[in-house]
Order: C-alpha cells, then sequence, then structure tokens
C-alpha cells in the first residue's frame, strides 16, 4: 500500500432523505479513514450527491419545481448528515457542479477516443427507481429483480463496448483477487462476468436531466456513467494534484450497486485508458424489525432520531458493532439499547468510572506512580494486549481494517475491557490500600493506562467520546481532537505518573428498554 489512501461512500440520490442505510456506509468510510490517518496516512474521504437522471427529475416534476432547485434544496439533506454522524469527509461532490460535468464529458471523449463508444439505438426495458436496463429474460413477473417497475424504451442510443472488456475483467479479477470484498460477492460478479456481457447502452434521448454528450447534445449520459465518474472528477481528473495523488482509491458501495461499480466502473476505466479502483467492498443490508425497510411499510429509520435517542458515538458503535461488514443485519431497538448498556455503559464506562473515581478518592487526582511494584502475569497479559505497540500486530491491525473487520476488532477492544474490569476484582485495590497502598497504586496505575489504550483504540469509532477520556487522563483538547496517533499506543508513551486527571464525566449513559 502506498502511503496515501483514498476511499469514497457511494453519491446518494437527492430524492430521498437520508436513512440508516446511507449513515451505515457513510460511518464505515469514515471509520476507515480515521484509522488510516490516525496509523500515519495521507487520506482522502469523498463523498457527495447524485443529482441527475430521470428518477431525480421525476421528483422534482412531482414536486412542480425546476429539477436544479429542487436538487439545490434537497442535496443539502446529505451533507447534514455527514455532519450529524461526525464524518470526516475531505471533500463534498455534487453531480451538478461543472467540475463534475466537464471531467465526466472528458472521461467520455476518451472512452469515444479508444473506439469503445457507437451509436445504435435500444429497445428494452427500464427501470427508473434503478436507473438500470434489464433484458427481458432478467425480468420477474413483469418487473426488475429488484422489485421495481420498468418501462419500455425505444431511442437512439450510444452504447458502450462492454462485451469487448470480458477477459479484460477476469484477468484482473484473477490478477487482484481481493480487489472485490467479500469473497463471496466477487465469486457472483465473476460468474456474472463469465455469463457474457453485453454492450451496454449509455446514453438517453428522451428527457434532459443529466450531462450532455460532448458533440451531440440531443443525448445525455446514462446516469450511472455520470454518477460513477464522481470518483475521478472529485480529485480534479485529469491534472488535479489530488487525483494524480490519490488515485486508484477504494469504493465502499451496498450489495445492490455492487455490479456498477466492479463490472461497468472498471471497465469504463479501462477503455479509457485509466487505472481501476483498488477495492470495492460491498456491505449487506439491514432489515428493521424483520422486515424490508421502505416508504410504503412506513419504518423508514432516521439517522437524527437515532442520534437524538441513543447519542451520537452510540449510534455509530453500534452500527459498526452490530454485523460483520459485508452481511445483512437487523435493527432492533431493543438489541441496539442493550448492546449500548452491555459494552459502552457497563463495560467500558464502568471501568472508567471505577478507576477515575478510585484514583481520585485515594491518589489526590493524578496518575499514580506504579516504579518499585514488580509486574505480575497478570499485569504483564494485560498490558500487553491493551499497549499494541509491536509492528508486527500493528501491520495485522492494518490489514484488519482495510478488510474491513469492524465488528471484530470492537469485540476485541471490548474483550480487553472486560479484562480490565475483570482485574479490578481480582487485585480488589480497595483491600490493597489496606496492606500496602504502592500494590494499590500500581494496580490504578495499569488500570489508568489500559483505559489510554482503550480509548485510542476506540477513536475511529466514538470520535468525541474517546477524545472526552483522553482529556480526562490529561491529554490537551486540542490534541486529543485532532486524535492520537496509534504509534503512541507504545509503551515509551505511556502515563507519567503524576499527571492531573480530571474528575470522571458519565460518557454513556444507560438507556432505558
Ligand atoms: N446514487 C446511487 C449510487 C451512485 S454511486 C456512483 C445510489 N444511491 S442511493 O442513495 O440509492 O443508495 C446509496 C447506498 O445506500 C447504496 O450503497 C445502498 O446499498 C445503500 N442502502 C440503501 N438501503 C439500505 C439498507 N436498508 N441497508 C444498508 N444499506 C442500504 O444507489
Amino acid at each position: 500500500m502506498k502511503n496515501t489512501f483514498y476511499i469514497t461512500t457511494p453519491i446518494y440520490y437527492v430524492n430521498d432523505l437520508p436513512h440508516i442505510g446511507h449513515a451505515y456506509t457513510s460511518v464505515a468510510c469514515d471509520v476507515l479513514a480515521r484509522f488510516m490517518r490516525l496509523a500515519g496516512r495521507d487520506v482522502r474521504l469523498l463523498t457527495g450527491t447524485d443529482e441527475h437522471g430521470q428518477k431525480v427529475e421525476k421528483s422534482s416534476q412531482a414536486k412542480g419545481i425546476a429539477p436544479k432547485q429542487f436538487v439545490d434544496e434537497v442535496s443539502r439533506h446529505f451533507r447534514d448528515l455527514a455532519k450529524l454522524m461526525n464524518i470526516s469527509n475531505n471533500d463534498f461532490i455534487r453531480t451538478t457542479e461543472p467540475r463534475h460535468i466537464k471531467g465526466t464529458q472528458l472521461l467520455w471523449q476518451k472512452m469515444q477516443e479508444s473506439g469503445h463508444i457507437y451509436l445504435g439505438s435500444y429497445a428494452g426495458w427500464y427501470a427508473v427507481r434503478d436507473e438500470a436496463f434489464y433484458a427481458e429474460s432478467e425480468l420477474v413477473n413483469g418487473k426488475a429483480p429488484s422489485g421495481a417497475e420498468v418501462e419500455w424504451v425505444e431511442e437512439p442510443s450510444y452504447f458502450f463496448r462492454l462485451s469487448a472488456f470480458q477477459d479484460k475483467l477476469l484477468k484482473f479479477y484473477e490478477e487482484h483477487p481481493d480487489f472485490i470484498m467479500p469473497q463471496s460477492r466477487r465469486n457472483e460478479v465473476i460468474s456474472f462476468v463469465k455469463g457474457g456481457l453485453k454492450d451496454l447502452s449509455i446514453s438517453r434521448t428522451t428527457f434532459n436531466w443529466g450531462i450532455p454528450v460532448p458533440g451531440d447534445e440531443k443525448h445525455i449520459m446514462y446516469v450511472w456513467l455520470d454518477a460513477l465518474a464522481n470518483y475521478i472528477t472529485a480529485p480534479g481528473y485529469p491534472d488535479g494534484e489530488d487525483y494524480k495523488k490519490f488515485w486508484p482509491g477504494m469504493h465502499m458501495v451496498g450489495k445492490d450497486i455492487l455490479r456498477f461499480h466492479a463490472v461497468y466502473w472498471p471497465a469504463f476505466l479501462m477503455s479509457a485508458d485509466l487505472p481501476p479502483p483498488r477495492r470495492v467492498f460491498a456491505h449487506g443490508w439491514w432489515t428493521i424489525e424483520g422486515e424490508k425497510m421502505s416508504k410504503s411499510l412506513g419504518n423508514v429509520v432516521a439517522p437524527s432520531e437515532l442520534v437524538e435517542t441513543y447519542g451520537l458515538d452510540q449510534t455509530r458503535y453500534f452500527l459498526m458493532r452490530e454485523v460483520p461488514f459485508g452481511n445483512d443485519g437487523n435493527f432492533a431497538r431493543e438489541r441496539m439499547a442493550s448492546v449500548i448498556n452491555s459494552e459502552l455503559a457497563n463495560n467500558v464506562g464502568n471501568l472508567i468510572q471505577r478507576t477515575l473515581s478510585m484514583i481520585h478518592k485515594n491518589c489526590g487526582g493524578v496518575v499514580p506512580d506504579a516504579q518499585g511494584v514488580a509486574k505480575d502475569e497478570r499485569d504483564m497479559a494485560f498490558l500487553q494486549k491493551a499497549q499494541v505497540t509491536d509492528s508486527v500486530t500493528h501491520q495485522d491491525v492494518e490489514k484488519r481494517y482495510y478488510d474491513c473487520k469492524f465488528n471484530e476488532i470492537l469485540a476485541d477492544i471490548m474483550h480487553i475491557a472486560s479484562e480490565a474490569n475483570l482485574y479490578i476484582d481480582t487485585k480488589a485495590p480497595w483491600k490493597q490500600k489496606k496492606i500496602d497502598e504502592k500494590l494499590m497504586q500500581a494496580t490504578l496505575y495499569h488500570l489508568a493506562e489500559a483505559i489510554r489504550c482503550i480509548a485510542i483504540m476506540l477513536q475511529p469509532f466514538i470520535p468525541d467520546s474517546a477524545a472526552k477520556i483522553l482529556v480526562m487522563l490529561g491529554y490537551a483538547e486540542e490534541k486529543a481532537a485532532k486524535g492520537i496517533s496509534f504509534s503512541e499506543l507504545a509503551p515509551e508513551y505511556a502515563l507519567k505518573s503524576g499527571t492531573v486527571i480530571a474528575p470522571p464525566q458519565p460518557l454513556f449513559p444507560r438507556i432505558e428498554i
């Protein structure tokens, strides 16, 4: 891996209000971006809105306003989402921006110059909801496989020679076994491509809301070509410094849009002689209390409501903790409350509360001194896990993040916190105090140091709370807010005795079930 890291969320359709699915992808990208920054990489995180196409045009018509006015009004919902979820994006791209339109038209020209675009006519099915073309054979009971309504379309159209890329794509997947993740999704894509690729219609003439085809302005580019191009136009394709520095990047997408990212997009790029993305990770879908989330069922979960009810970091934590990334998951309120209570409130919260209040009561509110007390086996086992310092473990952590093993990483951090709680019970510092105060001091020191490590490790997931914990332990507010590098897990950065620490503040209130 080079020292830069570029990660993207899908760009969201503006006709919908943000829901838990959007928050999920964005938080996952943010966790990865924050980790990579703290591991010392130069990171770019991109999100934005997909504002063209028939779906958006229809929504604006339904509101009786011009599409441009409509998108200007609604794209801010997704800017607000990024703020609400504390997403550390470096940029926000809107596909109606001139920088995007210019870059996308250039991409089209490159694809055309290499002979991969030709004029023909399209006759077939189109699903506006999916913004996708379907062959007769793909329909299920007269609908798209996704359940979307389809309409018959017959019009002149430019085509992309996707058929010419079947072997190239298969070779590319073969040479890059981790390009599509998880593996089960990779296998699906490979069998789809092996089944044969047809040329793809990439322009429409029966509506207007999109990017005109250069040199033939009656044609509007297919919205997926337009949308996918955002990943390179935002950093400044073709000459922008950031484009040159950061591309190729990694895309995080839901399983429903994997084909666009893992088949069409690399083929478009190859045809323009540009490098394909570095990785496409497809995550699963959330059902809500066992049901598919849908407007008609009225069970759409708004991120703002979750943040209000459970708290921001609690929501981020739950989304990353509940489901192995890549699998489908079920969202249930009772379960969310119980995960927050048992892991954040009872495990981490209690550990901090117990340790810091004992330090305040018994050590004058400063980090105690462990000098002169030999470490026993228990101390060692415990600290070695907390201070994950050696480079081998560190490399391993990086791969786990890159492979999006978020729930396992959190399980490991929680395990350290549980061990620390157990350590308090077995060492019983309140008893040690009566035997030899030095023993108690050493125990409390090791616990405070474990909390420091746990907070550093939790930063990508719950950045605000982690910073608060670090400030309680004596880190300067500004430094903690910027984030503490993972290299500071090393023992040479361990807490210094005598450092003044703040009285514990409640961080994760218990949620009533
Ligand atoms: N505009 C396209 C993406 C273009 S990217 C070049 C799009 N937008 S979307 O707003 O409809 O969807 C964005 C993401 O939300 C997708 O990755 C989709 O998988 C995800 N989700 C939508 N519903 C979801 C759930 N119920 N659960 C998890 N993610 C879900 O597609």
